[in-house]
């Protein structure tokens, strides 16, 4: 692999000599207690695969049994034929028999220090409810719903509510802005949205209500209604016959409403996640796979024990919060700590005071958010009693080593196991990650695939590559909870992810990794033109479409460059139109403008004003050269198909903006 970001990433990790060896206490009590025993379980996934999968399903609760566990035809599976099942009552009514009926399933804080907890009985209640509302206002099997709630308790109520009926969610993330709301409005065709009068963050309200109206200004188009939280009691405006208050609503409904079998291939949900070219790509999720997947990862890697209380801080909007805060952890019947708001409101020891008080015992995190706490100070943490804990877990982007390290030590106390999961909004569930009874962990690597995963690292004809040799990351055959397409686009789908590896029926990652002698996968990061900004995926194609939309702008190139907080962070090279001035007010306007266009965490950290970008002479742009000079290296490599040699020295010559 001839690409240096990768070169250099692979070095680094290479003198990681620190090996650590799950806790023996730890391995004693877990359901993979040790190496040899993974590999023995590894190895029957593979090589008996159906018997694997049928015997993790098995588990759950189907109302009429699967016929054939796979059906394979490349790029379509289909997992569990035949079979029928309800998501929401695997995830609640499952669990209402014996004494999980009164454990609590989500313990809930707001960002004001507002408290919650639902019981599971009273989940479920509330689950009910709100599918009657979802019916009462024409929902039905197969619709879409659109969900834009802050990262409260109605957020998985809503989620599940249309797993009851087999409606279809699409959640956007509250930091979106009411163009996104608008493109994936457009994109899902939803009928109706979720939404509150705002949410809080950083003790502010993000007024979700008003950008919905923003979104919806030029006309509803297929929205029929409008169903409105009261969160954080802000004014909003209700408009008459489309929009009503959720506890009005609910008020108005039974809470009975029986969980209907449905199609193990039954959509489930579309979220939305950004690829190398276009506008965000709506990946689409069944039923009965994707169940499997995230209920036995769920149960496999966080090795949960009834009495734990599980806390992974994503927010609903993203993959993590629908697989690991919502569907994997309820149907185990877990204890989930959801909190709303930012990590520093009121001050910079919210998380630590959250795990004292809730007596938190698993925290799944991201690296990002490890490296602002690093930042801020030992002492946050320190102020704190965090012996709850006795198992951490990393997700969203390659952990630093010193980040690790101070994982261990200061949050775990030197004494909890670190699960770094590797995976994808497209694989729906953890696919690279060691046991933590089983796995010997090393700062930096996911180390091991899951079960049934046939994970590799191949170079560009597909054949894997030895040792400590770069390459393409690949699955080589399919799991339960993979995507089964993009919403609305067979081509995009065939052509983003099999296409590459076609006559192998390989999926493509769309990231670079190695893997050393003892068989753990380091992944490098994205090798296309995604950026992955403090854990969360944004394309470039999509913040140069919100530049060039500008008035002032002629053209734009984005980049990444590394960030110490963030991972990376966002740098856009942008040429002006015949009178406009290179300023910093007009970048100062040019961020604010892809703020409005997509969201805050798209905002580029850097508008670098150019005469012209660098492209060859068939007038591609040369990102390569561009991520070089974002990130004040010296150019190196190829650069004589560079159509004008000149443009590199005054691009390397422009100032910071
Ligand atoms: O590049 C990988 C990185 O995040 C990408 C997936 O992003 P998304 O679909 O938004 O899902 C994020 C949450 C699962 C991957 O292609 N990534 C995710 N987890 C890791 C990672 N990179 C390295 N180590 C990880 N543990």
């Amino acid at each position: 692999m001839s690409d240096p970001a990768i070169s250099n990433n692979i070095e680094s990790h290479l003198v990681e000599n620190r090996v650590f060896p799950p806790p023996a206490e730890f391995a004693q009590r877990a359901r993979v207690g040790s190496l040899a025993e993974y590999e023995r379980m590894y190895r029957e996934s593979i090589d008996e695969p159906d018997k694997f999968w049928a015997r993790e399903a098995s588990e759950l609760l189907w109302q009429e049994p699967w016929d054939q566990v796979l059906e394979w035809k490349c790029p379509d599976a289909r997992w569990f034929l035949g079979g029928k099942l309800n998501v929401s009552e695997n995830c609640l009514d499952r669990h209402l028999s014996g004494p999980r009926r009164d454990k609590v399933a989500i313990d809930f804080e707001g960002e004001p220090d507002d408290r919650r907890t639902l019981t599971y009985a009273q989940l479920h209640a509330e689950v009910c409810r709100f599918a009657n509302v979802l019916k009462a206002r024409g929902v039905g099997a197969g619709d879409r719903v659109l969900i834009y709630l802050p990262h409260v308790p109605e957020a998985a109520i809503s989620m599940l509510a249309c797993a009851r009926i087999g409606a279809v969610h699409s959640v956007v993330f509250g930091g979106f802005s009411a163009d996104s709301i608008k493109d994936r409005l457009a994109d899902s065709g939803a009928k109706l949205i979720v939404t509150a009068d705002g949410g809080w963050r950083r003790g502010k309200i993000v007024p979700l209500k008003a950008n919905v109206d923003a979104a919806l200004k030029d006309g509803d188009g297929q929205v029929e209604g409008v169903v409105v939280l009261r969160r954080a009691e802000n004014d909003v405006t209700l408009k008459s016959g489309r929009d009503v208050w959720w506890h009005e609503a609910a008020a108005e409904v039974s809470a009975d409403c029986p969980a209907e079998p449905f199609d193990s291939e039954h959509p489930l949900f579309i979220l939305y996640t950004s690829g190398s070219t276009g506008k965000p790509k709506g990946i689409l999720h069944t039923s009965g796979g994707y169940l499997v997947g995230t209920y036995a990862t769920t149960k496999y890697y966080f090795d949960l024990r009834e009495d734990d209380v599980y806390w992974c801080t994503a927010d609903v909007g993203w993959v993590t919060g629908h697989s690991y805060v919502t569907y994997g952890p309820l149907a185990n019947g877990a204890t989930v700590l959801m909190y709303e708001g930012a990590p520093d409101t009121p001050d910079q020891g919210r998380w630590w005071k959250l795990i004292e008080e809730h007596r938190v015992s698993i925290l799944y995190t991201a690296p990002t958010a490890i490296r602002a706490f690093i930042k801020w100070g030992d002492k946050w943490p320190k102020g704190y009693d965090l012996s709850s804990l006795r198992l951490l877990g990393t997700v969203g982007e390659p952990i630093n080593p010193e980040a690790w390290m101070w994982y261990r030590e200061l949050i775990g106390g030197g004494r909890c196991p670190i699960v770094d999961t590797w995976w994808q909004t497209e694989t729906g569930g953890h696919m690279i990650a060691p046991f933590p009874g089983a796995t010997p962990t090393k700062p930096g690597t996911a180390t091991r695939p899951f079960f049934g995963v046939d994970a590799a690292v191949v170079d560009d004809a597909g054949v894997e590559v030895g040792p400590n040799v770069g390459g393409k990351l690949v699955i080589r055959r399919p799991w339960p909870s993979m995507l089964r397409g993009i919403y609305g686009d067979p081509a995009r789908f065939q052509q983003a992810y099999w296409e590459d590896y076609k006559a192998r029926g390989y999926y493509f990652t769309g990231d670079g990794a190695r893997r050393d002698e003892h068989g753990n996968f380091w992944i490098v990061g994205r090798i296309d033109d995604v950026l992955n900004v403090a854990g969360h995926r944004l394309g470039t194609s999509e913040i140069e479409s919100a530049l060039v939309a500008h008035p002032a702008v002629a053209e734009a190139a984005v980049v990444g460059r590394p960030d110490e907080i963030k991972g990376q962070g966002v740098v856009a090279f942008v040429t002006l139109k015949g009178g406009q001035t290179a300023s910093k007010e007009t970048a100062d306007a040019l961020k604010k403008h892809v703020g409005t266009s997509i969201g805050a965490i798209a905002r580029p950290d850097q508008i670098r004003f150019a005469d012209a970008l660098p492209k060859t002479r068939s007038g591609k742009i040369m990102r390569r050269l561009l991520k070089q000079v974002a990130s004040g290296q010296t150019v190196t490599g190829d650069t004589t198909t560079l159509e004008d040699l000149s443009i590199l020295a005054r691009l390397q010559a422009s100032g910071e903006e």
